[in-house]
């Protein structure tokens, strides 16, 4: 069955929002299968974010990503990649739709598209990847 890294990002946590978005992970029929808080150093989030590195929003996000615990969690699934991002909806919250997790839940901070609330594998390869670096 198909496996995806999803985190909880700062703002989730800090939000109190962990338990709601489990909740529509877990409602949607997925499975937990492992879970854990971490506190991601620098080195940790350049592996994660590798792709962005150059780009213009590199910076504060890794500053971001940085700033406070997140849940990473273990998800598995019947197509659970693509699904777990049309649970979590598009990057800006500000135009997600209703019924996803960014869309319900995300609040528009303007330019800090990065707090979004969650983190969602992107293909097999990356959640390959990524589930090796977080567990
Ligand atoms: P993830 O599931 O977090 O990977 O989101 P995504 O796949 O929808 O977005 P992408 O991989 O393109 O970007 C990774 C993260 O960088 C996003 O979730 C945002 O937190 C942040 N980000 C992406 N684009 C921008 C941008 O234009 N401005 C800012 N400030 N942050 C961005
Ligand atoms: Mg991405």
């Amino acid at each position: 069955v198909e496996e995806t890294l999803v985190l909880i990002k700062p703002d989730g946590v800090a939000r109190g929002l962990t338990g709601e978005i489990l909740r529509r992970i877990e409602a949607k029929g997925y499975q937990l299968v492992d879970l854990r808080f971490v506190h991601a150093d620098r080195d940790l989030l350049a592996q994660h974010y590798e792709e962005h590195q150059g780009k213009p929003f590199y910076e504060p996000l890794v500053e971001f990503m940085e700033s406070g615990p997140v849940v990473a969690a273990r998800v598995a699934g019947n197509r659970v990649i693509e699904g777990f991002r049309s649970l979590a909806g598009t990057t800006d919250p500000s135009s997600a739709a209703p019924g996803t997790i960014r869309g319900d839940l995300g609040r528009d901070w303007g330019l800090k598209v990065q707090q979004n609330l969650v983190h969602g594998s992107d293909s097999t390869e990356s959640a390959a990847r990524e589930l090796a670096l977080w567990f």
